[in-house]
C-alpha cells in the first residue's frame, strides 16, 4: 500500500489568476516530486483547480457567463503558468470533471449511510471569498478574520458532517505523531484549536446551484470545501480502481498554505476516518508571502504574476529564488531587490562563473577533453570529502522540506569549488610543462564537482542542471541520473568532449 510517493498542492480557485503566492506551493511541490524521482521513487504529483462554490458562481454571474464556460476559460491561466514554471505534475484535476464529481457523490453517500451526515439548520456568517462558515466570535471588526472582507448572514437548511464525533481521535493523532502536522508552531495552533471544541461541519448549500448535487437530496449542492478535499482521492480513482488507489494512497505530503491548514489537518482526516480510509502521512503548512512589505491584493494593485518575473529573470532563477529566499514554514517578503541580489551573487557569480571558467580552461588547456584524475592530492581530497557528505546532508533537509537550507549547503560546495580554482590557479599550472599531471587533476576535480552540482540542483533548476550536464559531454541524459549513486565521486569519464557556451546567468543591472 502507498508504494508510490504521492505529493499534492491545494487545488486553486479558478476565479483568480495565479500569482507568486499560489505558485509558491506549486514550485515547492514540484521540487519535492523531482527530488523523489531523482532518488528513483515512482512519484505521483497532483495539482488542479477548485471550480465550484459561491465565489465562482458570483464571478461568472458578474461576467454574464455560464459558470462552466467561465471556469473553462480561467483554468487556462493555471495550466499555462505551470508550463511556464516547468512544473512536472502527473495529473491536473478539475472539480467539475465527471471523474471527480462521481467520486465526491459516492463519498458523501458512504458517510450518509454510516450515519455521519444529518440534516440541520445553519445560521451564521459566511465569507464568500474564503468560502468559510464563521461564528460571530470569529469575526474581526465584523469582517472575515482572514481576508477582512465583509461577511454575509446565512440561514439555511444544511446537511452536517459529524465532525465533533472525531475530535478525540484527531487530537490524539496529532499529539501522538509530531510529524503529521508541520511545522511545529502550526501543529500547536491546530491542537489548541481542537481543544476548544469542534462543531459539526456544514457540508451543503441551498442558496445557489453551482456545485455537486447531493445524491440523497438534489435540492442541495455540496459545500465547496467538502467537494474540494475529495480531489486528493478522486484523482487516483478511489472507489473505481482499487488496485491503483491503494498503490498511491495515502499521500506522503499535502502541501498547503497556513490559512487552509485546519481544513487539511482536521476536517480532511475526519472525513477519511469516517470513510474508513488511511490518513495522509504528513501535512505541511507554509507561510505567506508579502510583496515589498505589503499584503498582495488586487485593490493595492501589487499582485506579482510569475510571468513578469520569468521574463525578467528566467524560469530557473525564479524557482531558485523562491526556494532559497524563504524558510518554507515561515512568512516571507518578496522584493525585486533581494531577487536581483541573489541572481547576481549566487547565480551569476557563484554558479555561472564557476561553470564558464572551468569549461573555458578545459577548452583552452585540454582542447575540451575531460582529463584523467590524479592520484590523491590533499586539496582535491578536501573537495571530494565535501562532495561525499553532501548527499546525506541535502537528503535530510529535503526530506524535511527545508529547501532553503538544502540550497545553502549546495552553494557551500559551489563556493568551495570556486575557492579551489582560485587557490590552485590552473592558469599558472598551465604555464609549467612539468605540472601537466597536476593541471589534469585540478581540472578533473572541477569538472567532477560541476557534475555533482548539476545533479543536486536538478530538482530546483531542471534546465540549468541539464545544460551543465550536457556541456560536460555526458552521453546519458541527466534524467537517468539517480541519487545517491550519481553523487559518488569519480563517475565522470575521462575523454568526454566538453563544450563552453553562453553565460548561464548574465548579470542584471541592480534596480
Ligand atoms: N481552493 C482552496 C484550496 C482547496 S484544497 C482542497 C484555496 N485556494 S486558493 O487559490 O485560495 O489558494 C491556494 C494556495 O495558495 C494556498 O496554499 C495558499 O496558501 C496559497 N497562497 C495564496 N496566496 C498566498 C500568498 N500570498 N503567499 C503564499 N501562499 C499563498 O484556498
Amino acid at each position: 500500500m502507498g508504494e508510490v510517493f504521492y505529493v499534492t498542492t491545494p487545488i486553486y480557485y479558478v476565479n483568480d489568476v495565479p500569482h507568486i503566492g499560489t505558485a509558491y506551493t506549486t514550485v515547492a511541490a514540484d521540487v519535492v516530486a523531482r527530488y523523489q524521482r531523482l532518488k528513483g521513487r515512482e512519484v505521483f504529483f497532483l495539482t488542479g483547480t477548485d471550480e465550484h462554490g459561491q465565489k465562482v458562481a458570483q464571478a461568472a454571474f458578474e461576467k454574464n457567463k455560464n459558470p462552466q464556460d467561465w471556469v473553462d476559460e480561467m483554468v487556462e491561466h493555471f495550466t499555462e503558468t505551470w508550463k511556464l514554471l516547468n512544473i512536472s505534475n502527473d495529473d491536473f484535476i478539475r472539480t467539475t470533471q465527471n471523474r471527480h464529481t462521481s467520486v465526491a457523490q459516492k463519498f458523501i453517500e458512504k458517510l450518509n449511510e454510516k450515519g455521519d451526515i444529518y440534516l440541520g439548520s445553519y445560521e451564521g456568517w459566511y465569507c464568500v471569498h474564503d468560502e468559510t462558515f464563521l461564528l460571530s466570535s470569529q469575526l474581526a471588526d465584523g469582517a472575515c478574520p482572514e481576508c477582512h472582507r465583509p461577511v454575509e448572514w446565512v440561514k439555511e437548511e444544511n446537511y452536517f458532517f459529524r465532525l465533533s464525533a472525531y475530535r478525540e481521535r484527531i487530537l490524539k493523532l496529532i499529539e501522538d505523531d509530531p510529524s503529521f502536522v508541520q511545522p511545529e508552531s502550526r501543529r500547536n495552533e491546530v491542537m489548541s484549536f481542537i481543544k476548544q471544541g469542534l462543531s459539526d461541519q456544514s457540508v451543503s448549500r441551498t442558496s445557489f446551484t453551482w456545485g455537486i448535487p447531493l445524491p440523497f437530496d438534489a435540492q442541495h449542492v455540496m459545500y465547496v470545501w467538502f467537494d474540494a478535499l475529495i480531489n486528493y482521492i478522486s484523482a487516483i480513482e478511489y472507489g473505481k480502481n482499487d488496485e491503483r488507489f491503494t498503490r498511491i494512497w495515502p499521500a506522503d505530503w499535502h502541501l498547503v498554505g497556513k490559512e487552509i491548514l485546519r481544513f487539511h489537518a482536521i476536517v480532511w482526516p475526519a472525513m477519511l476516518m469516517a470513510a474508513g480510509l488511511p490518513l495522509p502521512k504528513r501535512i505541511f503548512a507554509h507561510g505567506w508571502l508579502t510583496v515589498e512589505g505589503e499584503k498582495m491584493s488586487k485593490s493595492l494593485g501589487n499582485v506579482v504574476r510569475p510571468r513578469e518575473l520569468v521574463e525578467e529573470y528566467g524560469v530557473d532563477a525564479y524557482r531558485y529564488y523562491f526556494m532559497r529566499e524563504f524558510s518554507f514554514g515561515l512568512d516571507g517578503n518578496f522584493s525585486r531587490r533581494t531577487m536581483t541580489r541573489r541572481f547576481n551573487d549566487e547565480l551569476a557569480n557563484d554558479l555561472g562563473n564557476l561553470v564558464s571558467r572551468v569549461l573555458s580552461m578545459v577548452e583552452q588547456y585540454r582542447n575540451g577533453i575531460v582529463p584523467s584524475p590524479r592520484a590523491q592530492a590533499p586539496e582535491e581530497n578536501a573537495i571530494q570529502e565535501k562532495a561525499k557528505g553532501l548527499y546525506e546532508t541535502v537528503d535530510e533537509l529535503l526530506e524535511n522540506l527545508e529547501f532553503n537550507d538544502a540550497l545553502a549547503k549546495i552553494w557551500d560546495f559551489i563556493r568551495a569549488l570556486n575557492r579551489y580554482v582560485d587557490r590552485e590557479a590552473p592558469w599558472s599550472l598551465a604555464k609549467d610543462k612539468s605540472k601537466s599531471d597536476e593541471l589534469d587533476g585540478v581540472l578533473y576535480t572541477c569538472l567532477e564537482g560541476l557534475r555533482i552540482v548539476s545533479v543536486f540542483i536538478l530538482p530546483f533548476m531542471p534546465d540549468t542542471a541539464s545544460e551543465i550536464w550536457n556541456r560536460l559531454g555526458i552521453k546519458e541524459p541527466i534524467s537517468s541520473a539517480r541519487l545517491p549513486e550519481a553523487s559518488e565521486w569519480g563517475n565522470l569519464k575521462t575523454g568526454l568532449k566538453t563544450r563552453t557556451g553562453e553565460p548561464l546567468f548574465p548579470r542584471i543591472q541592480s534596480a
